[in-house]
C-alpha cells in the first residue's frame, strides 16, 4: 500500500505518530509563512502543514495545484487551540509534512470540485469522473451501494435466490419503446434489451426456483423526465404460491428496511397506507399522489345540475363530471399565475380551468355572472373554501378532470409550500383497472399483459372490458411511483384470452409470446411478484431532485452519454457486417 491511513482516519489518538496519506489536493492556502494543503480522498479531508524551515519541501509545496495527486508522509500533531474544526472529523489534528511525492499532476479542472454551487450539468456529465470527486456525489454513490447491500441481505433472508437473467432477449412489453441490438450471425434479426426481466422471472417460477430476486438492469427508450433514465435498475422479485398480500408483505419489509437504515424521516402517520386506485383517482386525481400534503378534490357534479354555467352543464350532459379543488391561500394568486396553471391543465387536454377567488371582500371570478342564485354559497360549503382561498374547477370526461386537477393540486402544493418535507408518505394502490382505452378506442394493458384479471369480473370482459380490475398493486413514495407488481396469469387459456382482448392475433401472440404460452402448458405454478426502481428510492432518500444525481454514469435529458459521446455512428465496415444501412 502506498498509504498507512486514509484522509478521514487520523485523530488526536494518533498524536506524534508518523503517517503516510495519499489523495487529491482539495485546497491550498499560504498563510502566516506556512503552506496548508487539504488532502482529500473518499474518506475525508486532512490538513497538511509545510514549514519554511524545510526549504526544498516548502518550495515543492508552493508549486502544488488543485487536484494534483500526492503522497505525503508526516507527523500527526494536535492543532493549536482555536484552530480546531468541529465540522471535520479530522479537525482536531494536522499532519506536519516530512516527505512529498507528486504521484500525478492535474490540469485545472473545468469546474471547481470544492465549490458549494455545482457547475452546469452538461459540464458535470461530460467530466463525470471529476464530478464524482464532489462530496455530494460520493455520498450519493455510497448510499446507492448501501441500498444494494440492504436489498441483497433482505431478499436472501426471505429465501430468495439471486438469479441473473440475460440482456440479449426478445421484446417484453412494459409500455415503452425498446432498444434493439442487431445480430451479426442473423442479418436482419435483432435482440431486444429487456424493459424488465418480467418473462424470465416468471419462467424461473415455472422452473421451480420458487423465490427469485435480482438487481436488474432495464432498458426503456421513452421520453425522459427527472425520475426516468433510458437504463436503470430495478429490484425485481417473484414468488410462487404466494398471494397479493404475501408479495406486498415482503416488498414492504424491504422498503421499510431501506428507509430505516438510510433515511432520518419517519413515515407520515407512522404507517404504510393503502388505497384503491379508484379512491386515489377520485380524491387526488392521480394514481401516484404525493400525500405528504392533504389537498383533496371534491366531486360537485350533482351540485352543478342547473347551475347556470354552460361549461359545467355540458360536461354533465356528455357523461362527464365536475370536480373542484380548494387551494388554501389561493386568493392571492395573480392573473398570470392562473394563466400558467390554465396552460398546464390544457396540456392535459382540459378545455380550460375555471376558478373562483374568495377574497376578503367577496368572491371574484369571471364566471359569477353565469352562476344561478345561491350556487357560489353551495360551492363554498361543499369545498370548505374560506376567505383567502381559491377553488379551481375541472368539467369534462373523468379521466381529463383527474389528470388536470391532479396536476394543479401538485402545483398548488409547490406554490404554497404545503409539502411536509420532514416525513415520507408511503402507501399501496390496489385494484387497478385491467385495461385502459387508447385515443383510437382500442384497449391496452394498464400494467403488462401477464397480469391476472380479477377472475370474478373477467366474465364481463366482452360487454364492459373497462370494468374489469386486475390483481395489480403499486407502491407510491413521496409522490413517485416506486414500484409495481401483480399476480400473474399461469393458465394458457386465460393468457390467450388476454392477448385476444388486447387485439393481439393468435399468429402474433405465438410469434411474440409462444414461449410463455408453451411454458404454461407444463405445470406453471400460481405466482406473482413486484419490481421497484432502485434509482428512484435512492433519489428520494438522498433528497435529490432527479435520478441523474444518484446514478454514477447517467445519460443526459436527451438520452446521450456526454462523457463517452454515445450514441455514435458506426464504421461502415461494421455496419456492412451487420447488414445495416441507415436510411434518411
Ligand atoms: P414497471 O414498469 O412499473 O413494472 O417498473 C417498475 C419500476 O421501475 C422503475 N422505473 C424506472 N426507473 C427509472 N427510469 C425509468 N425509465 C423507469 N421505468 C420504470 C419505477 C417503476 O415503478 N415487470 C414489472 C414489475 C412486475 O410486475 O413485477 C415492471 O417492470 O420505479
Ligand atoms: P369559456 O366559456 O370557454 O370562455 O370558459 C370560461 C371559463 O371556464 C374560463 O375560465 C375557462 O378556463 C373555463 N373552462 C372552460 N372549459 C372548461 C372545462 N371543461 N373545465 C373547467 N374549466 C373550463
Amino acid at each position: 500500500m502506498l498509504r498507512t491511513h486514509t484522509c478521514g482516519e487520523l485523530r488526536v489518538s494518533h498524536d506524534k505518530k508518523e503517517a503516510t496519506l495519499c489523495g487529491w489536493v482539495h485546497r491550498r492556502r499560504d498563510h502566516g509563512g506556512l503552506i496548508f494543503i487539504d488532502l482529500r480522498d473518499r474518506y475525508g479531508l486532512t490538513q497538511i502543514v509545510f514549514h519554511p524551515e524545510q526549504k526544498d519541501l516548502f518550495d515543492a509545496a508552493g508549486k502544488i495545484r488543485p487536484e494534483w495527486v500526492l503522497r505525503i508522509t508526516g507527523t500527526v500533531a494536535k492543532r493549536l487551540e482555536g484552530a480546531e474544526r468541529e465540522t471535520n472529523p479530522t479537525g482536531q489534528i494536522e499532519l506536519h509534512a516530512k516527505e512529498l511525492d507528486v504521484l500525478n499532476q492535474a490540469k485545472t479542472p473545468p469546474f471547481e470540485i470544492d465549490s458549494t454551487t455545482p457547475a452546469n450539468e452538461e459540464l458535470r456529465l461530460q467530466y463525470r469522473y471529476l464530478d464524482m470527486r464532489r462530496e455530494q456525489m460520493q455520498r450519493n454513490i455510497a448510499l446507492r451501494s448501501k441500498v444494494f447491500q440492504i436489498i441483497r441481505k433482505y431478499f436472501t433472508e426471505q429465501g430468495c435466490l439471486e438469479i441473473d437473467t440475460p440482456c440479449l432477449i426478445k421484446g417484453t412489453p412494459e409500455g415503452a419503446r425498446e432498444y434493439i441490438v442487431p445480430s451479426r450471425l442473423y442479418p436482419g434479426n435483432f435482440f431486444v434489451l429487456p424493459q424488465s426481466p418480467q418473462q424470465l422471472k416468471q419462467l424461473c417460477m415455472v422452473g421451480g426456483l420458487d423465490r427469485y430476486f435480482q438487481i436488474a438492469r432495464c432498458f426503456r427508450d421513452e421520453d425522459l423526465r427527472g425520475d426516468r433514465q433510458p437504463e436503470f435498475l430495478q429490484l425485481d422479485f417473484e414468488m410462487s404460491f404466494g398471494e397479493q398480500e404475501d408479495v406486498q408483505k415482503i416488498i414492504q419489509g424491504s422498503i421499510e428496511a431501506i428507509l430505516k437504515e438510510c433515511s432520518t424521516k419517519p413515515l407520515k402517520g407512522g404507517k404504510v397506507g393503502s388505497y384503491t386506485w379508484q379512491e386515489v383517482m377520485d380524491m387526488y386525481g392521480s394514481d401516484k399522489p404525493d400525500l405528504r400534503f392533504d389537498l383533496p378534490i371534491t366531486d360537485i357534479s350533482s351540485l352543478c345540475e342547473g347551475c347556470g354555467f354552460k361549461v359545467f352543464e355540458d360536461a354533465l350532459k356528455n357523461k362527464g363530471v365536475v370536480r373542484a379543488l380548494r387551494v388554501p391561500g389561493g386568493a392571492e394568486l395573480s392573473r398570470s399565475e392562473i394563466d400558467t396553471w390554465t396552460e398546464l391543465a390544457k396540456e392535459l387536454k382540459a378545455k380550460g380551468l375555471a376558478y373562483i377567488l374568495f377574497k376578503e371582500e367577496g368572491a371574484h371570478s369571471p364566471l359569477l355572472k353565469f352562476f344561478s342564485e345561491g350556487f357560489v354559497e353551495k360551492l363554498q360549503k361543499a369545498t370548505g373554501a374560506k376567505a383567502g382561498d381559491a377553488v379551481f374547477f375541472g368539467a369534462d370526461k373523468v379521466k381529463i378532470v383527474c389528470a388536470s386537477l391532479g396536476r394543479i393540486r401538485a402545483e398548488a402544493a409547490k406554490r404554497f409550500k404545503l409539502i411536509d418535507t420532514k416525513v415520507h408518505s408511503l402507501f399501496w394502490v390496489t385494484n387497478f383497472p385491467m385495461f385502459e382505452e387508447q385515443d383510437d378506442g382500442s384497449l391496452t394493458f394498464s400494467h403488462h399483459p401477464f397480469t391476472s384479471p380479477n377472475l370474478q369480473e373477467w366474465k364481463n370482459r366482452k360487454e364492459n372490458p373497462l370494468s374489469v380490475h386486475s390483481i395489480c398493486y403499486d407502491l407510491v413514495l413521496d409522490g413517485y411511483e416506486l414500484g409495481s407488481g401483480s399476480i400473474r396469469i399461469h393458465d394458457r387459456a386465460l393468457q390467450q384470452e388476454v392477448f385476444d382482448m388486447l387485439g393481439i392475433s393468435k399468429e402474433d401472440s405465438e410469434k411474440r409470446f409462444g414461449h410463455m404460452l408453451r411454458a404454461f402448458e407444463y405445470g406453471a405454478p400460481p405466482h406473482g411478484g413486484f419490481a421497484y426502481g432502485i434509482d428512484r428510492i435512492v433519489m428520494i432518500v438522498a433528497g435529490e431532485p432527479n435520478i441523474r444525481e444518484v446514478t454514477p454514469f447517467p445519460k443526459d435529458q436527451k438520452a446521450k452519454d456526454l462523457m463517452l459521446g454515445a450514441p455514435s455512428p458506426m464504421p461502415d465496415a461494421q455496419m456492412k457486417e451487420l447488414g445495416i444501412k441507415v436510411v434518411g
